[in-house]
């Protein structure tokens, strides 16, 4: 027993094998207990020295058999040490961390500006129904802001389509809420335009509206005021200059004035100084009676930003379209 004992400790690999080694020869069945059931069959004089030289080889074993096992451990544990081993002067594979779009960012700082004069933030749906997309901003059938050439429209009566305009915005937020009203809504717009430095077919606008007592173009020049100084610098200068929109009266469109002008080749307002931002005015009374708001107790005015516009103008981007490309050169400026 102890030789062949021996002999099989020394050969086995694993410590699994050493463990069915240990049942083979020291088990409740092993081949020692077997050895020892025997001994009845021994005589008196005989059996202590037979239970002796059992006992040691027991205790021989169980040491032969625990050496063993270290010694595997060991030699397990040097080689997983040698596989997993990591050469730290290895350069490692660099992550590219991404980061917000530049449309993004002047977004979110614009929003804060506003939420930081008690604006909040509304949405509307960027498929609209012609009604309130036109209707019922005081543009009705016929009006030549309604052909088909300019919107995209989604069904044969022309009752759906993309909005043009984030305005509509303004109708579904006077229909549902009484004044005082103060929100801002940002989102998709989309028209028929080619693509070129300053078009896109879709773009982006932030509509303003703000209605209660009392009112006045006023409070509409100290509001965009405060955006364009917020956002470009207390020395921006903005221009209100008359236009025409058929749910404002009076209506006027806002400039800001060119911040690092280059002169008649600058980039981004082609010498011309001021760079136009948005559309705004003080909402019709048809509108705001179309939503049954009083029109002898309140009044309003709305804005309508071009977002793509101010961000240009935030950055010095001299084409529209580079925002849209995602180019990782471009992207990664900001
Ligand atoms: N909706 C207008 C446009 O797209 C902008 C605007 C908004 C003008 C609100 C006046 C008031 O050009």
């Amino acid at each position: 027993i102890r030789k062949s004992a021996l002999g099989a400790f020394a050969a086995a690999a694993g410590t699994a094998e050493l463990e069915s080694l240990r049942v083979r020869f020291l088990g409740k069945k092993g081949e020692l207990t077997a050895l020892l059931k025997q001994m009845g069959s021994l005589s008196p004089e005989e059996r202590p020295v037979m239970g002796q030289l059992a006992n040691a080889l027991r205790e021989e074993l169980e040491g032969a058999l625990d050496a063993r096992v270290r010694v595997l451990e060991q030699e397990a544990l040097e080689a997983k040490l040698r596989d997993e081993i990591i050469d730290v002067t290895i350069p490692g594979t660099p992550v590219t961390v991404g980061h917000r779009h530049p449309l993004t960012i002047v977004l979110e700082e614009a929003l804060d500006i506003f939420v930081g004069m008690g604006f909040e933030i509304a949405e509307g749906p960027e498929v609209e129904l012609a009604s309130y997309n036109f209707t019922r901003l005081n543009t009705p059938e016929g009006h030549p802001a309604r052909e088909w050439q300019d919107t995209f429209y989604l069904s044969e009566d022309s009752g759906v389509l993309l909005r043009t305009q984030t305005s509509p915005v303004q109708v579904r937020v006077m229909e549902k809420k009484a004044p005082p009203i103060r929100i801002v809504a940002p989102g998709r717009v989309y028209r028929k335009d080619e693509v070129d430095a300053t078009h896109s077919p879709m773009f982006h606008q932030m509509e303003g509206l703000v209605v209660d007592k009392g009112i006045t173009m006023t409070d509409l020049k100290g509001t965009l005021e405060t955006l364009v100084k917020k956002l470009y610098g207390q020395e921006s200068r903005v221009r209100f200059r008359p236009h025409h929109f058929p749910f404002t009266e009076p209506s006027c469109e806002v400039d800001v004035q060119c911040f690092q002008c280059h002169g008649a080749g600058c980039r981004v307002c082609k010498g011309e100084g001021w760079i136009e931002l948005l559309g705004a005015g003080m909402v019709h009374p048809r509108v705001l009676a179309g939503c049954g708001i009083d029109t002898d107790v309140y009044s309003g005015f709305a804005f309508g930003i071009g977002l793509e516009r101010m961000t240009m103008r935030r950055f010095e981007i001299s084409d529209l379209r580079l925002m849209f490309e995602n180019d990782m050169r471009f992207l990664s400026q900001f």
